[in-house]
């Protein structure tokens, strides 16, 4: 990690100041004064606050994973633009170090995770690791039942969006009602789910993300409302 970044990882300063701060020359690492921003630090070395009357060793702040049920309205970004980002639900210091693995689009609610840890959230993001996410999915059109068999296997088979090369990858579909069913997937293609029944024929009128992994969106919290994941939630990815 830069040396700037870890400053402001285990103080309160802004990255504007810890720059300002190792300039001064009263930073330590390994005893040693450092004053480039962009030297790399790992948790095994000391860094030290030396302003020569006192000594403060700066521990690095262990990373964060948040679930949240993000409300319609929102965008996964961490600026604002039409929409408001979802990072104004996080009433913690410096939320906006943070970031989103996996966005959705504004009218979509559901589960979103977020972390500051990018190593975790690679796991979440990348199209090599084959992620599965649940989309709760209401649809325009009913699919009666003589159709339904047909079309589990050709979401099962793969399905082609248009202005793409390749078929879908192979992706679960689940029937509740004739309205609404339960769509695994494991890429996250722009308005993916939407363009899948797009190609069938049909329309989403509601999307909702129930679950990412074996993380399932918490019952528990409302729209906009989020909790710290469980130390079982983390080390599932
Ligand atoms: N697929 C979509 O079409 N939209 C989302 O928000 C997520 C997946």
């Amino acid at each position: 990690m830069r040396l700037d970044k870890f400053i402001c990882k285990s103080t309160e300063l802004t990255r504007t100041e810890a720059k300002k701060l190792l300039k001064s020359g009263t930073v330590k690492v390994n005893d040693v004064v450092v004053k480039d921003p962009s030297t790399q630090v790992h948790e095994n070395n000391t860094i030290t606050l030396d302003n020569g009357a006192s000594e403060r060793v700066l521990n690095a702040r262990t990373s964060r994973y948040i679930m949240m049920h993000k409300p319609a309205d929102t965008i996964c970004s961490n600026v604002d633009e039409v929409y408001p980002s979802l990072l104004h639900y996080i009433d913690l210091d410096k939320a906006f170090d943070l970031h989103i693995a996996g966005r959705l689009d504004a009218d979509t609610t559901g589960l979103v995770l977020i972390t500051d840890d990018g190593r975790w959230s690679h796991n979440i993001i990348s199209p090599k690791k084959d992620c599965p996410k649940t989309y709760r999915v209401q649809l325009r059109n009913n699919i009666v039942e003589d159709n339904q068999n047909a079309l589990i296997n050709k979401f099962s088979q793969g399905i082609q969006l248009q202005g793409e090369k390749d078929l879908t990858k192979s992706a679960i579909l689940k029937i509740i009602t004739e309205n609404e069913v339960l769509l695994t997937i494991t890429e996250g293609k722009y308005h993916q789910v939407k363009r899948m029944f797009a190609a069938v024929g049909n329309k989403v009128i509601g999307l909702h993300r129930e679950q990412i992994g074996n993380i399932k969106l918490d019952e528990e919290l409302s729209e906009g409302q989020w909790r710290f994941l469980t130390a079982t939630e983390i080390q599932s990815f």
